[in-house]
C-alpha cells in the first residue's frame, strides 16, 4: 500500500477554493486535511463549520479534520454535522481524553489523537488501542510552511513500537513541513499518512507532487 496523502486546505486558494477541492478530487490524495485554529491552542485563526459544510459539498474523498482548538469536546457533534469523518483532537487540549474519543466514535466517525512536537508518545499508551489514528504534529501547530523538526522521525519508529505492544490499529500521520525529502524518510520510518499543505498547494504542478508523495513508499 502506497502512503496516504492528506493535502492541507490552509494552503489552498481561498478566492478559488472551488478549483483546488476540485483538483484533490482528481488526484491521488486519499483525504481533505482540514485545520481548524481557534487563537487560544495556537496562536492562530483558521475556519470554522460553516466553510467547512461548504467543502464538504464539493469533496469526493473523506474529511480529516484537525482540531487546533481548546475543550474540543463541546463541538465534536457540530464537527460530525458538517461533514467530518476523521476527528482529530489535541492531547494537550483535552482533559478527559478518553471520553472525549468515546464522543467521536459515537457519531461514527474515526478517532485522530495530535501531539505536539514536545509530547511524548509514551503519553499514548493508555489510549492508544482505541485510536484510529494518531496524528503526529513535526511543526508547531498554528501555521503552514514552516520547517520540519527533526526529531520526528524518530518518533514515528518509537510510535510505530508501541502501536505494537498495544495491538492497536491506530494509523500513524504526520503533519508539518513535509516535502519530499522529509516524506520520504518519515515513510522510510513507517508513516502511514503524510499532510502537506504549501509543498503541494505552492507547487507548479500540485497533482504531480501529491502523486510523487503517494509513492514515497
Ligand atoms: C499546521 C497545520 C498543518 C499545515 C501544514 O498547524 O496543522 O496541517 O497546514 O502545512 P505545511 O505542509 O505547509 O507545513
Ligand atoms: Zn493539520
Amino acid at each position: 500500500m502506497g502512503i496516504i496523502v492528506s493535502p492541507s486546505l490552509l494552503s489552498a486558494d481561498f478566492l478559488h477554493l472551488s478549483e483546488d477541492i476540485e483538483m484533490v478530487n482528481n488526484s491521488e490524495a486519499e483525504w481533505f486535511h482540514i485545520d481548524v485554529m481557534d487563537g487560544v491552542f495556537v496562536p492562530n485563526i483558521s475556519y470554522g463549520m460553516s466553510i467547512i459544510s461548504q467543502i464538504r459539498t464539493q469533496a469526493k474523498k473523506p474529511l480529516d479534520v484537525h482540531l487546533m482548538i481548546v475543550e474540543p469536546e463541546r463541538y465534536i457533534g457540530q464537527f460530525h454535522q458538517c461533514g467530518a469523518e476523521i476527528l482529530t483532537v489535541h492531547l494537550e487540549a483535552s482533559t478527559h481524553l478518553h471520553r472525549t474519543i468515546q464522543q467521536i466514535k459515537s457519531y461514527g466517525m474515526k478517532a485522530g489523537v495530535a501531539l505536539n512536537p514536545h509530547t511524548s508518545v509514551q503519553l499514548l499508551e493508555d489510549i492508544l488501542p482505541e485510536l484510529d489514528v494518531v496524528l503526529l504534529m513535526s511543526v508547531n501547530p498554528g501555521f503552514g510552511g514552516q520547517s520540519f523538526i527533526e526529531h520526528s522521525v524518530d518518533k514515528v519508529k518509537k510510535l510505530r513500537q508501541l502501536i505494537q505492544d498495544t495491538h492497536s490499529h491506530a494509523l500513524i500521520e504526520v503533519d508539518g513541513g513535509v516535502n519530499n525529502e522529509t516524506g520520504k524518510r518519515l515513510a522510510e520510518a513507517s508513516a502511514d499518512a503524510l499532510v502537506a499543505g504549501s509543498f503541494v498547494f505552492h507547487s507548479a504542478s500540485p497533482l504531480e507532487t501529491i502523486k510523487g508523495l503517494t509513492q514515497l513508499k
